[in-house]
């Protein structure tokens, strides 16, 4: 019901009670399901106990919780959480930038789905210059392991000297997406950043820093995937 420096604003000034008794002490602990808490004499409901969190993902931490090769996963970053949450898509070992993880199952699934067309947004450095066929190619759809990619929307930010930087905006997540499509048109990626998934960013996050979601993103993201 308020920001975090706004409740224990709240709590020190003597309007906030636990079980009937005030409560001064912004780290007392309630448990949400047996707690009965009030707000100036108003009780209030946690509106939402599940966890968001934005992880802006380094290269070389893998996204899994298992470390079969004595990598790092993304879950050493993830110190301070206390629940299971689970990474909503992959981005390879390699691959940098904006990752979503939850315990929200039905939002990580839409989130995921392609049919619910929600943006993630790409910028793949390569060797080469790309040429118009094969920007079109890219753009329509182009053969990968497991069928075609969907049209996507694909611009050159930056062509110079012999090297190309490519923004890719896909509706979809098959494995290794990218680096499939530009390998189809001739091209590997050297480097690999998500720098948007359904509109969050990792603006204000360095690299490996993780943020909570607030209420009006959690509730952003239902609304783009027709959960309201
Ligand atoms: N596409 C890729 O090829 N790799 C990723 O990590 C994400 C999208």
């Amino acid at each position: 019901m308020a920001s975090r420096r706004a409740s224990e604003r709240l709590i020190q000034t003597g309007n906030v009670e636990i079980n009937g008794a005030v409560v001064t002490h912004p780290g007392a602990r309630v448990d949400p399901d047996g707690d009965r808490v009030c707000v100036h004499g108003q009780p209030v409901r946690a509106v939402d106990r599940q966890t968001y969190v934005l992880l802006h993902k380094p290269p070389g931490y893998l996204v899994s919780a298992r470390d079969p090769h004595h990598v790092r996963t993304i879950y050493q970053l993830l110190r301070g959480i206390d629940v299971r949450i689970f990474p909503v898509g992959r981005l390879d070992l390699d691959t940098r930038g904006v990752l979503l993880l939850m315990d929200d199952g039905d939002l990580a699934f839409r989130l995921t789905h392609p049919r619910y067309r929600v943006e993630k947004v790409y910028r793949a450095w390569m060797r080469g210059h790309p040429n118009a066929v094969a920007l079109t190619a890219l753009r329509e759809g182009v053969k990968l392991g497991d069928g075609t990619s969907a049209p996507a929307r694909v611009r050159v930010v930056r062509a110079r000297d012999g090297n190309t930087e490519l923004e890719l905006v896909l509706h979809e997540g098959q494995k290794r997406q990218v680096k499939q499509m530009c390998a189809a048109v001739g091209h590997r990626v050297q480097c690999l950043t998500r720098t948007h998934f359904a509109g969050l960013t990792t603006r204000h996050l360095r690299l490996g820093q993780w943020r909570h979601l607030t209420q009006a993103e959690v509730k952003r993201l239902r609304e783009q995937v027709g959960l309201v």
